[in-house]
């Protein structure tokens, strides 16, 4: 089948492993028996590719090509295949179908790399469990027994829990690390997610640096009270003192010396949530990026400081509660240089630039030497049922990580 053909034809077919298709887009979250069909399918088409696949304790796909030379540190590649909610077919899935597609213009072309490639979906990009990425969190020993526990769904549910649903031990959780003396680089290959290609006219992004998330829970609790018979100057309302903190979180992002700094609240819970009661608790999640930690770590002081003065101000109790705190990550420049030279040689025209949304690469990339290939995203949506890369796009993708890893499998 031709290259197009292929991958077209199966990010069609993992659309349709689908949890909720009447909302127009894909659901199909981490460690759930869609996620787990749709992954067995994934280790078909790796088979298919001539790969030896294996699954690790907490449900990272891993498919190997045994290189000429298998000891020497191996060239990893990979995204994941889980999404968020309500989202589209590209996030993710491009970096491990198009990797897929890259291991067959290897063949077909007649490589025989030196080093080992291993291609991998990683379990969990998405935060079903509040924090992202919990697969690579899990092979760069960034997760304990004890956060298996901690870590919980909307619905209550660990990833303990989870992993046991789905058949994984969470006791075996450190088998699932990965000694980094074993990798030579790791490439992950990413529709952009932003809009900075298309408005530039390139069809390739080679990521420089990935920005990484701050992400805290702000609790105010007040007092809640009758909607009617509360005069106002008697009022504790804990969500409008919420109000104040998203107004103030957007004006010290904007005001941020950087530039490049992001603030989200992206869920709000409101209790108790009637229309008649003044609201007594409010929690709002909080996710702060930049590339630039200083700047990024000036934003959560401001926003905890304004906090607390509005909270004291409006006789309300304050919760700061930590998510997550990544670091920032810069790309290697010699995998950087794989990248560039290799849109290069297809005579892509390409751009460096910096990753907004953060993936399993900056993850890995605390451990290993990394970098991102990005292919434009119409409108630059994503996250949502409109995601869109036209299909050249992707295959123009799947043709540079192709010639990344050749490069670095040297
Ligand atoms: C990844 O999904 C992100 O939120 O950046
Ligand atoms: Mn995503
Ligand atoms: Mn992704």
């Amino acid at each position: 089948m031709s290259t197009a053909n292929r991958l077209h034809d199966a990010i069609a077919e993992l659309a349709g492993f689908n949890d909720d298709p009447a909302a127009g887009g894909i659901t199909r979250e981490v460690y759930t028996p869609t996620y787990r069909a749709a992954l067995d399918r994934v280790a078909v088409w790796m088979r298919e590719a001539g790969l030896d696949v294996r699954l690790d304790a907490v449900g990272n796909l891993f498919g190997r090509w045994a290189g000429t030379d298998p000891g020497a540190p191996l060239v990893l590649t990979g995204s994941h295949v889980d999404t968020t909610l309500n989202a589209g077919r590209y996030d993710g899935v491009l970096g491990v179908l198009g990797a897929i597609e890259a291991v067959h213009m290897l063949r077909s072309d007649g490589v025989s790399p030196r080093r080992s490639l291993e291609l991998v979906a990683w379990a969990g990009e998405e935060p079903r469990f509040g924090t992202g990425c919990v697969g690579s969190r899990a092979a760069a020993g960034h997760l304990e027994r004890a956060d298996l526990d901690r870590l919980c769904d909307r619905d209550g549910i660990s990833m303990a829990g989870a992993l046991r649903g789905a058949g994984l031990d969470p006791d075996r959780l450190a088998d699932a690390r990965i000694d980094p003396a074993t990798v030579h680089a790791l490439v992950e290959l990413h529709i952009e997610q932003g809009a900075v290609l298309e408005s530039g006219g390139q069809s390739i992004g080679v990521v420089t640096a990935i920005a990484a998330p701050h992400d805290l829970r702000l609790t105010l609790r007040g007092a809640a009270t009758h909607a009617g018979a509360t005069p106002m100057h008697l009022r504790r309302d804990a969500l409008a003192g919420a109000a104040e903190a998203m107004i103030e979180l957007e004006r010290l992002v904007r005001a941020s010396p950087s530039g490049t700094t992001v603030g989200t609240v992206g869920v709000v819970r409101v209790r108790p949530g009637a229309i008649n009661v003044v609201p007594g608790e409010v929690e709002l999640d909080v996710d702060i990026r930049d590339s630039d930690l200083a700047a990024r770590a000036g934003v959560v002081k401001a926003l905890l400081t304004a906090a607390k003065e509005l909270a004291a101000r409006r006789g309300l109790e304050l919760e700061a509660t930590p998510i997550v705190e990544d670091a920032p990550v810069t790309c290697e420049p010699r995998v950087v240089e794989a990248v560039e030279a290799a849109a290069l040689a297809l005579d892509l025209p390409c751009r460096r630039m910096a990753s907004g949304a953060y993936h399993d690469a900056m993850v890995m990339g605390s451990r290993v030497p990394i970098g991102m290939i990005f292919v434009p995203s119409a409108g630059g949506i994503s996250h949502h049922p409109d995601e869109h890369t036209e299909p050249e796009n992707l295959e123009r993708g799947a043709h540079v990580l192709a010639g990344t890893l050749a490069r670095l499998a040297e």
